[in-house]
């Protein structure tokens, strides 16, 4: 088949703890780019995850299937293991998706970028912006706000602000 007939598939890495609204972002807007998007959830994220594996491919399922139903006909959300690109070879991908925020993320995103296309030459990395509103916004970020008291309502959904409110009081009562 030449490579204009086949459909173009992408996978979107992240760790996803917990998926923000600039993540629902980049899936919405790389929908355009790519004809399936495998939203690829990281089993060990180097950090120590406020969600467990299953519990962020739940609730990444969740957010997309209340988007719309069209994006979830294309859009499916796996967890994967191991190699990035071992992985974007296994489902058949050619594009790696990542969002790009402010300078800072650069330098990381660069590295990546530049090793795993050693990696593999023939997969290419493209890169969204995020949009304006979403520039500030990061997992990291709005799990600090949230165990700080603050609201985190305007950087995730309210499915996932309940979550991680819950979480935050359960990790506060030491039951987590
Ligand atoms: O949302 P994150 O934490 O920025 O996502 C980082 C992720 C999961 C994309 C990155 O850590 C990754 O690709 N992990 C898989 C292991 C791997 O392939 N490492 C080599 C990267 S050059």
């Amino acid at each position: 088949m030449q490579t204009a007939d086949r459909p173009r598939v992408g996978v979107y890495p992240g760790s996803f703890d917990p998926p923000t609204n600039g993540h629902l972002d980049i899936i919405r807007r790389a929908t355009r780019v790519v004809n399936k998007l495998v939203v690829a959830v990281a089993v060990n994220p180097s950090k120590d995850a406020m969600f467990t594996i299953d519990e962020r491919v739940e609730i990444v399922r969740a957010e997309i299937a209340a988007i719309n139903n069209d994006l979830s006909s294309r859009v499916e959300v796996r967890s994967f293991e191991g190699l990035l690109m071992q992985y974007v070879r296994d489902v058949g991908a050619t594009i790696i998706v990542r969002g790009l925020r402010a300078v800072t993320d650069f330098d990381y995103e660069f590295q990546m970028t530049g090793m795993n296309a050693r990696l593999d030459p023939e997969i290419e990395t493209v890169f969204l912006m995020a949009s304006e509103s979403h520039q500030f916004i990061s997992s990291r970020l709005v799990k600090e706000v949230g165990m700080l008291g603050g609201t985190v309502a305007p950087f995730v959904s309210s499915a996932v602000a309940k979550r991680l409110v819950a979480r935050i009081a359960e990790r506060k009562a030491g039951k987590r």
